[in-house]
């Protein structure tokens, strides 16, 4: 970390600040400028068109890292922050606090479409229209981008005090509140109770009762209701944060997919059984995949009364075997994607088409360029608004074998 060094190289302004006209969205949440010696400069709390002056914070011989500390001539885009945390040197949780939550989506958009197109090699005229779709209100404060976060990790300080991460540091901003937490977990003395003795506490609440439980470090599993039936989410186990989230994915899976009663139907990266259980009241025979034993129990429970076959184990294992002869296929990875060998080993098994869920454009990105080296051609992409106010995006991915192969 050197500003002053970048001081010393800036014949703009000393003390580690740069004057930048901001140019576009790369991923994080960052805009690109460009620094006066050249170097790219990743800019924080700004947007595209902005004239800013900021703050070096991290300095390397390639790039540079920067806050915009004040805004010289802003964008129509900004708005004040309905959180009094986002603002540099803070809170790291949300990236995109300062802007308008149509320009969010607009940027998450952008900043999606550039990731698939250069590292998916994906066809630009497929991604033209893409948008990020927007969520249905469950809670109060949702159709702001608030209240939506079911799952929070507090950072504690020694003196019990909690806290979020500021960006990119272990260092622990302490907040009384959390805009887009759900009431529960505040409620719950998420960010106004000390905590002593513990360096982080863990808080859940049930996706589709705001005022309902919650699991603290996991003390109790969790109920909640999605596709009309209700799901057990024990300690560890995965569930998405978003209230509206797993109803928004469900629907959009068997939009893609199409399944016809009778079909054989694979559900990799299964989780509490969510896609799994779509699929077989759908009518098809699903075999689910998933290798946290807690969840692969929580999903033979949840899934009890269906025709669902649920494997405990880890998919690169079992993916050659469970893919054999199924028509449809959906995988929902976790951040680091499925990766090339199981793409490679799904596309060898043909099935007429897979659903890939992805929380990482760039993990997706990789993926699908091994899909579409194998013989397979993306017919959607879809965005989803999982995560306002945070750079973090959610995609649906629908691949089905191309003519030619
Ligand atoms: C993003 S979650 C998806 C869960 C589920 N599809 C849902 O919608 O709730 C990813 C899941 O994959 C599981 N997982 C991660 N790596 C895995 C692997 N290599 N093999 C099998 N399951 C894995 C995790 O335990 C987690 O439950």
């Amino acid at each position: 970390v050197s500003g002053p060094s970048v001081a010393r190289r800036s014949p703009k302004r000393g003390g580690g600040l740069l004057d930048l006209e901001v140019l576009r969205v790369a991923t994080g949440g960052d805009c690109v400028a460009t620094g006066p010696d050249g170097r790219v400069v990743f800019v924080r709390y700004t947007l595209p068109g902005e004239r800013v002056r900021a703050k070096v914070t991290e300095s390397t011989s390639r790039f540079l890292r920067a806050d915009a500390v004040e805004i010289l001539d802003p964008s129509p885009d900004r708005v004040a922050p309905p959180c009094w945390y986002a603002k540099p040197g803070r809170c790291g949780g949300c990236d995109l606090q300062h802007v308008s939550l149509p320009a969010q989506r607009r940027l998450k958009a952008e900043a999606t479409r550039d990731q698939l197109i250069r590292l998916g090699g994906v066809d630009a005229g497929l991604l033209a229209d893409l948008v990020v779709e927007e969520l249905p209100t469950v809670l109060p404060g949702n159709g702001e981008g608030l209240h939506w976060r079911t799952r929070v990790q507090v950072a504690v300080r020694e003196d019990g005090r909690s806290g979020l991460h500021r960006h990119r540091s272990q260092a622990i901003e302490p907040v009384d509140t959390c805009p887009i937490t759900v009431p529960a977990i505040e409620a719950a003395g998420a960010f106004r109770q000390h905590w002593p003795g513990r360096r982080r506490v863990e808080f859940a609440a049930s996706a589709t009762d705001a005022a309902g439980d919650v699991a603290v470090d996991g003390d109790r599993p969790l109920l909640h209701d999605a596709i009309g039936r209700r799901f057990r989410v024990s300690e560890g186990g995965f569930w998405q944060v978003h209230p509206a989230a797993p109803d928004v994915l469900a629907a959009a899976v068997l939009d893609g997919l199409q399944p016809r009663a009778g079909e054989l139907a694979l559900d990799l990266y299964a989780g509490a059984g969510l896609f799994s259980a779509a699929l077989a009241v759908a009518g098809c025979a699903v075999t689910a995949v998933e290798f946290a034993v807690v969840s692969a129990q929580d999903a033979r429970h949840n899934l009890a009364d269906l025709a669902v076959e649920v494997r405990a184990g880890a998919v690169e294992d079992l993916v050659a075997e469970t893919a054999r002869g199924r028509d449809l296929v959906v995988l929902d990875p976790p951040r680091a994607g499925a990766g090339i060998a199981v793409l490679q080993a799904l596309a060898a098994a043909r099935p007429r088409a897979i659903a890939y869920v992805s929380c990482d454009p760039g993990t997706l990105a990789r993926d699908l360029r091994a899909a579409l080296a194998a013989g397979y051609r993306l017919t959607s992409l879809r965005a989803f608004d999982l995560f306002p106010m945070t750079a973090h995006v959610e995609c649906l991915a629908l691949l089905e074998p191309s003519a030619a192969s």
